[in-house]
């Protein structure tokens, strides 16, 4: 059974205090500390690179796992690495090269990531298990915060949670995760839940110390 993590997604963080933010979210019990890095492209939003990333880098020692919902993840794969990043997630959709990026990740260093968006199947998966630390399922359409769940996610879960098997590869899910779909994706094979929304409501460290608690009961 691997280990279920959380991992609060820092877009729904006060910007404006954000080297605090990631202090608090981190007291609060946060496993990882999912970055959502957009480029306008790819995804309509546009969020931060390597030099915030950088920035906050030394307030927490926990694991930073950063998305990359950017259209050429493979231009910045080094300034990711070298801000202190320890895990690189890429979308399937726009890597053209997925085996030379997954390589070149951990050759830099870092756990590899796929993401795929909720229109996007999972096939060519079977070819790169080897190579892959973690895959994420998209559970609504990347670009923004606070959107629902899409039902659909579950059958992917599984589908996926079936191919990995027992191998050591991380299921994470990212979008519209509450207390109520929670227990419904770990059930389907997820162990890593990105929350934003979910996590950061309230804005203080008490209410992310219920949030996350919470989140972790309804398990
Ligand atoms: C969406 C991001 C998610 C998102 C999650 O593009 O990848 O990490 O911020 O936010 P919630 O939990 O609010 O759906
Ligand atoms: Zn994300």
């Amino acid at each position: 059974m691997k280990k279920l993590l959380i991992a609060p997604s820092i877009l729904s963080a006060n910007f404006g205090f954000l080297a605090e933010e990631v202090k608090s979210i981190d007291n609060a019990g946060a496993d990882w500390i999912h970055l959502d890095v957009m480029d306008g492209h790819f995804v309509p939003n546009l969020t931060f690179g390597p030099p915030v990333i950088k920035s906050i880098r030394s307030v927490s020692q926990k694991p930073f796992d950063a998305h990359l919902m950017v259209s050429n993840p493979d231009d910045l794969l080094e300034e990711y690495v070298n801000a202190g990043v320890n895990m690189i997630t890429v979308h399937k959709e726009v890597t053209l090269h997925l085996d030379r990026t997954l390589t070149r990740i951990r050759e830099l260093g870092c756990k590899a990531g796929v993401s795929i968006n909720p229109g996007t199947s999972i096939s060519g998966f079977e070819f790169l298990l080897e190579k892959i630390d973690l895959i994420l399922v998209m559970s609504v359409n990347p670009g923004f915060g606070g959107q629902s769940f899409i039902n659909s996610s579950i059958e992917k879960i599984k589908s996926i949670s079936e191919l990995v098997g027992d191998r050591p590869i991380n299921i994470q899910v990212d979008g519209g995760i509450n207390d109520s779909i929670a227990p419904k994706v770990i059930k389907a094979g997820a162990n890593v839940l990105v929350s934003g929304s979910a996590i950061f409501k309230g804005g203080n460290l008490k209410s992310y110390k219920q949030n996350i608690n919470s989140l972790r009961s309804s398990l």
